[in-house]
């Protein structure tokens, strides 16, 4: 049998987190106020406010200085329980943990001169944490959060000038950790720019369609170049580590053998692989070049933009997985739960939160993603977001063992395909605050955490039997499951 069906002895075990969804102490040690932080709870979970920031909300935001409509400012307060959540990861025998740098902490306004040293300390802490455990980083150094002086200043990522400042950012966090940290990424889910402010932190509300897409391409493009630099900062600094990309992979599948529904899945596709495409190969791809003259929309480059990406390709590509979704010839574009777009699959079921669950999609995208890159893959997000009830101090979580068994059973699939996967970080082992809807409610992980969505609570930490669980995986290697 000349085919692996094991997952490999190094393979990287261990979960995901953000800083904006863990840390809280939104303005201690001189930290500077974040996108993120402005952001009210949706109020709707099935909708996504999060990119409907204008000026008015900002200024409201901005004037209020409670953490009760800002659950981001909150987090888990993870900034002064680090240690005891690190041992818990330890307890289940964690290989990596993946967590982001709130830039903001190290450059409280993104473009000082010098570097906040309370803020530095702070991740030196935890990574010293993490070796007492032999726990591997991953670092994301750009995780739907930028100093919200950037916005104010240049508006975000639209003004190139905030590709230096963010070099800046990297260079020094690369200088000070570059020993101690062999994986980082540089734009969390990259892809998603185009939903405009979280991930660009441009304010485009009040635009048209298409100026917003112009916008956010554009931005995009100055994102693309940052992450080119901090790839070569990155080799130069510290050879032995490595750069990865990391993309919001959603496999799209053709709502009918229709050619024009497989065509119109295909052109979906493309579109979401646009970034990895460029990451890793260096270039935009003629699809896109089409696209963006078709839709009038004109990327602005200097002159020597072409040769960096080229010259500076990621070393592994990384992508969360949560969902799949149908594509159909000129379809209205209506929603699949809170984030994506696409139709209904009548073969899938969806969380709570309207997200269609596919496991056997994740053995798909791992093979189309290494047929296509040819590059070490990272799953660096995958999970289930759930309502969970604590009775009598336990969380009997079978709903997220099953959801995660079944992913992780197809992730052996792939790698019994050939398939060269680093590692598996699953999304939120321990309670955060969600990402699209800000609540607390929506919980991922095998650890509970005693806060609801308007911040009561004792912050205690609950081991779910998910815990348990997750620990037997990582002991057996991914055998018994
Ligand atoms: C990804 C993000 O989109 O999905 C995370 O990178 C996020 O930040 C995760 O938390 C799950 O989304 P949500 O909205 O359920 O928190």
């Amino acid at each position: 049998d000349n085919y692996p069906q094991k997952f490999p002895a190094d393979f990287l075990w261990g979960g995901a987190t953000a800083a904006n969804q863990i840390e809280g102490a939104w303005k201690t040690a001189g930290k500077g106020l974040t996108t993120a932080e402005v952001v009210s709870k949706a109020e709707n979970r099935k909708k996504m406010s999060m990119d409907q920031v204008d000026q008015a909300s900002l200024a409201a935001a901005i004037a209020d200085q409670t953490t009760t409509n800002y659950p981001k400012r909150r987090g888990i307060d993870f900034y002064h329980h680090y240690a005891a959540d690190i041992k818990l990861f330890a307890e289940m025998g964690f290989k990596v943990f993946r967590f982001s740098i709130a830039w903001s902490r190290i450059f409280p306004n993104g473009d000082d001169q010098t570097a906040n040293e309370a803020g530095l300390a702070f991740y030196d802490r935890v990574l010293d944490e993490l070796a007492k455990y032999q726990i591997e980083p991953l670092i994301t150094l750009s995780h739907y959060e930028m100093p919200l002086a950037l916005t104010q200043k240049y508006n975000g990522w639209a003004d190139r000038r905030v590709i230096s400042a963010f070099t800046h950012y990297t260079e020094t966090v690369f200088k000070r950790y570059g020993k101690r940290v062999k994986y980082w990424l540089t734009f969390n889910e990259i892809n998603t720019g185009t939903w405009g402010f979280h991930a660009t932190g441009a304010i485009d509300q009040g635009l048209t369609k298409n100026e917003q897409l112009q916008l956010r391409y554009q931005a995009l493009h100055h994102q693309l170049v940052a992450s080119a630099l901090a790839t070569k900062q990155l080799h130069q600094l510290v050879p032995t580590a490595q750069m990865g990309c990391m993309l919001a992979r959603m496999q799209t599948y053709p709502a009918t053998p229709n050619p024009v529904d497989v065509q119109a899945a295909q052109d979906a596709d493309q579109k979401n692989l646009f970034f990895t495409d460029v990451q890793v190969r260096g270039e935009y791809p003629g699809f896109m070049n089409r696209y963006f003259a078709e839709q009038g929309i004109k990327i602005t480059m200097q002159p020597d933009d072409q040769q960096i990406l080229s010259e500076n390709p990621v070393d592994f590509v990384s992508f969360s997985y949560y969902m799949t979704t149908v594509t159909q010839a000129a379809q209205d574009g209506t929603a699949v739960g809170n984030m994506a777009t696409g139709g209904r699959n009548p073969y899938l079921q969806e969380s709570a939160w309207g997200w269609q669950i596919d496991p056997i999609g994740l053995r798909i995208t791992l093979n189309e993603m290494w047929d296509r890159y040819q590059k070490p893959l990272f799953i660096v997000e995958n999970g289930l977001g759930a309502v969970d009830k604590l009775e009598d101090g336990k969380v009997h979580d079978s709903y997220r063992i099953d959801y995660l068994r079944q992913h992780i059973e197809q992730m052996k699939e792939a790698i019994s395909d050939g398939v060269k996967l680093l590692g598996y970080t699953m999304w939120g082992p321990i309670d955060l605050i969600s990402f699209s809807t800000s609540e607390m409610s929506k919980r991922y992980g095998f650890i509970y955490v005693d806060q609801d969505d308007q911040g009561h609570g004792s912050l205690k930490r609950i081991r779910k039997d998910s815990f348990y669980w997750y620990q037997k995986v990582i002991k057996s290697n991914g055998e018994d499951l």
